[in-house]
């Protein structure tokens, strides 16, 4: 435990005196103090962590003093001492919140003991705060925000899976809609949830060393390898191994994959035996594996191993209906974090995000209210602290075209493409036709061969 701050609040010098001599250097300093006005300013300036408090001072009273520490800090122990043995005082300083109270004359015996006390109090104190921390980090179901029926059908799936026997699941979703978090709240909430939760990203290590990170190796086994080592499939035993970016490991790995899905085991690079593991394996990838498939890059039979417990989460666009309450959770979360005032979001800011595409899904969402918490000064989130994509940028790039003698075309400040809207002409010239194509042609002044090619490239 670190050096504990003791205050002694005391007129008489001998005891303050006694104290500073008596108390052990290495585990005490001793700050002394001659009245209650000034005990109160050495609080202040130096937070001590114990306060020894005497009842008769010459100007305030310790009673009142010991009432100015706890509302300054409640969680100061103050250890009050009363003179004459007046109990009625002692009882009114522990109803205060005093820790104890200690007749005088007392010995350093007694003074011992409380200090013994008071060490293991807040040494119990500090271990149910790391408790209470760890409990709360542990990602639940909870943790899992959005009521729209896209994200809580995978959520119902996914609470099935996490309690059955399923071996390996797939999760898929763009970018940053919430697959590492998944993963995570299925593993806590799985009969594995106190073993380890291994995870490793495929893309982010050269090929040679990811295998060597799953696999493990002997000794020996290549140059580098002076002592054995073990993979992370072996580490993991009894958990879930995550592989994120399933999507991008060479074929050789994606067979050494299917043998552990098949077969349970495990064998170490350089190694002769088998190590049975009992890991489920979570994979996750933003690719499509279909098409990988067909360009031949990623094996058909792990594809079909592993998609056996699927799971899509759905793109942040795809239930705007859940912006509102993302919003409320994140600016919960880095107000709190940054130690702001920040409450809420005007109206006109939060529709400009509903209203927001969000490629990059949750994580692009988290990341601009972090943004605008920390550049907001009002309680409330207005449309100056949200990036300019989102201030200016209409979802639908509107470009109206109003017919006459000229044209009204407006174009976008961050501009249009012509193939883009060469294509929005087709569509709409099929639409008002009720998609005949000759006559569609003929609205837009082309011919009927041409509009066909152009149908084509656009795959209309
Ligand atoms: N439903 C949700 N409720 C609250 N926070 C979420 C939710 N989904 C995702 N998040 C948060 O959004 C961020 C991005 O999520 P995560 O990293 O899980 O995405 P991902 O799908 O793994 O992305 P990538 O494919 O880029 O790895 C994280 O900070 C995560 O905690
Ligand atoms: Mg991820």
């Amino acid at each position: 435990m670190r050096k504990l701050k003791v205050l002694i609040i005391d007129d008489e010098n001998l005891i303050c005196w006694s104290f500073k001599k008596r108390l052990d250097k290495n585990l005490y300093e001793v700050l002394t103090a001659d009245s209650g006005e000034n005990g109160l300013e050495i609080f202040e300036a130096q937070l001590p962590d114990i306060i020894f408090l005497d009842n008769k001072l010459p100007g305030m009273q310790g009673l009142e003093v010991l009432q100015k520490i706890k509302t300054i800090n409640p969680e100061t122990y103050v250890v009050f001492m009363t003179a004459y043995g007046t109990i009625e005082s002692a009882v009114k300083a522990m109803k205060l919140g005093a820790f104890d109270f200690i007749n005088k004359p007392f010995t350093f015996e007694e003074i011992e003991k409380v200090l013994q006390q008071i060490r293991e109090k807040m040494e119990l104190e500090n271990e149910l705060q790391v408790l209470r921390r760890q409990h709360a980090q542990k990602e639940t179901f909870d943790h899992i925000v959005g009521t729209s029926p896209a994200i809580r059908e995978v959520v119902q799936m996914a609470k099935k899976i996490a309690k059955s026997e399923a071996s390996t699941i797939l999760l898929l979703g763009e970018s940053g809609t919430g697959k590492d978090l998944l993963a995570k709240v299925i593993h806590n909430e799985s009969s594995r949830g106190n073993r380890p939760f291994v995870t490793i990203n495929c893309a982010s290590l050269p090929e040679t060393l990811l295998e060597s990170e799953l696999f493990g190796y002997e000794k020996g086994a290549f140059t580098d390898a002076r002592q054995q080592k073990k993979g992370l499939f072996e580490i993991a035993d009894g958990g879930t191994v995550y592989l994120d970016e399933i999507g991008e490991i060479n074929f050789a790995l994606q067979v050494k994959l299917l043998g552990v899905i098949e077969n349970r085991t495990v064998r170490r690079l350089g190694g002769t035996t088998d190590i049975n593991v009992d890991v489920r394996i979570i994979a996750a990838t933003n690719r499509d594996l279909e098409e990988a498939i067909a360009q031949k890059t990623f094996r058909e039979d792990l594809y079909y191993r592993l998609k056996v417990f699927q799971l899509t989460l759905p793109p942040l666009r795809e239930r705007k209906e859940d912006i509102p309450e993302l919003i409320q959770h994140f600016i919960q979360s880095f107000s709190n974090h940054f130690r702001k005032q920040v409450k809420g979001i005007t109206k006109e800011a939060e529709e400009l995000l509903v209203n927001y595409d969000w490629p990059g899904n949750i994580r692009e969402l988290r990341n601009v209210i972090e943004r605008a918490v920390i550049l907001e000064s009002d309680e409330y989130i207005h449309t100056e602290s949200l990036p300019v994509e989102i201030r200016s940028k209409p979802t639908q790039k509107s470009v109206r075209v109003t017919s006459g003698d000229f044209y009204d075309i407006e174009i976008p400040d961050e501009g249009i493409s012509l193939a883009e809207l060469e294509k929005v002409l087709l569509e709409k010239a099929l639409e008002k036709t009720n998609y005949n194509q000759s006559k569609a042609a003929r609205l837009l002044g082309i011919t009927r061969d041409s509009f066909r090619s152009k149908k084509k490239r656009y795959k209309l």
